[in-house]
């Protein structure tokens, strides 16, 4: 396998992205950029290793920003071999208030797609590059519970066949690799009561993240017990999947 020089990921302030930027930073030959909103989070994160980490604190929603970062950390690094895109959220929303699904939508759609269209097209530039985001197995299908959260996960899996599929058009040298966990225990799954379960814990999944992004997975599930979830997820029949 060969070494990573330099990684970003994207939302390193906490749960799956802190800790793969953890493992990055045990393992790239160059820097690790790290990014979010909670500037402290990430200061933090960088005392740890002070040359390992670079930081950069901004809101994915803010589009121009976002983009304006990122260029900086290329200036800074000059090549990137692997971008990492952790940064999301979710909320379990009955009344279906608007403000959970627009909030929803602007960061796991829009911000999402603005830094996955800029990673690809700087790869794409660049010659070479590997591009990783975490979707979820809530990709699969609709949930009642989240219905922002669910669909934005499916518009993730979407987007990243999308790019795999302009990958390979163009022949070019872009590696993507779909993130799918199952429940893991991180700050954005504390809330959700009675609904979870097969919670795995935060190193393990990470763990597992790392191995696939290593190995250049095209789509992992997370952990591994998550596989069979997604096959009857996806074959049960609409008539018992409309009632759970
Ligand atoms: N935990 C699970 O069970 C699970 C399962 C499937 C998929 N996932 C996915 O895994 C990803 C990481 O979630 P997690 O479980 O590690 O939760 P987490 O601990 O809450 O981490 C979420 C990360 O996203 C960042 N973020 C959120 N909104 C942002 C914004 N507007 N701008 C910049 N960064 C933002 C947060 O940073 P700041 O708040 O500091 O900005 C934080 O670093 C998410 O996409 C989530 O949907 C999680």
């Amino acid at each position: 396998m060969k070494k990573i020089r330099n990684a970003i990921v994207i939302g390193a302030t906490s749960g799956i992205g802190r800790k793969v930027a953890e493992l990055l930073a045990n393992d790239v030959i160059g820097k690790v950029g790290i990014t979010g909103r909670r500037l402290e989070r990430l200061e933090e994160l960088k005392s740890e290793k002070p040359n390992k980490y670079i930081v950069k604190s901004f809101d994915i929603t803010d589009l121009q920003t976002t983009v304006e970062q990122l260029q900086e950390f290329v200036v800074e690094m000059e090549t990137v071999d692997l971008i990492l895109l952790c940064s999301g959220i979710g909320k379990v929303n009955h009344e279906l208030d608007f403000d959970i699904e627009q909030k929803t939508i602007m960061t796991n759609v829009l911000g999402f797609t603005n830094i996955i269209d800029w990673s690809f097209n700087f790869f794409d530039k660049q010659g070479y590059g590997h591009l990783a985001a975490i979707s979820s197995i809530a990709s699969l299908r609709g949930n009642r519970y989240a219905p922002s959260y669910f669909a934005s996960k499916a518009y993730n899996k979407s987007y990243l066949e999308a790019m795999r599929g302009k990958a390979n058009k163009t022949k070019s040298k872009i590696k993507i690799t779909d993130i799918r966990p199952g429940f893991v225990d991180t700050d954005l799954i504390k809330d959700e009561g009675n609904y979870i379960f097969f919670v795995s814990p935060l190193n393990k999944a990470a763990r597992q993240i790392y191995k696939a992004i290593r190995c250049q997975k095209k789509v992992v599930y997370v952990t591994r017990r998550w596989y069979l979830a997604a096959f009857i997820m996806k074959i049960a029949p609409k008539f018992i999947y409309d009632r759970i």
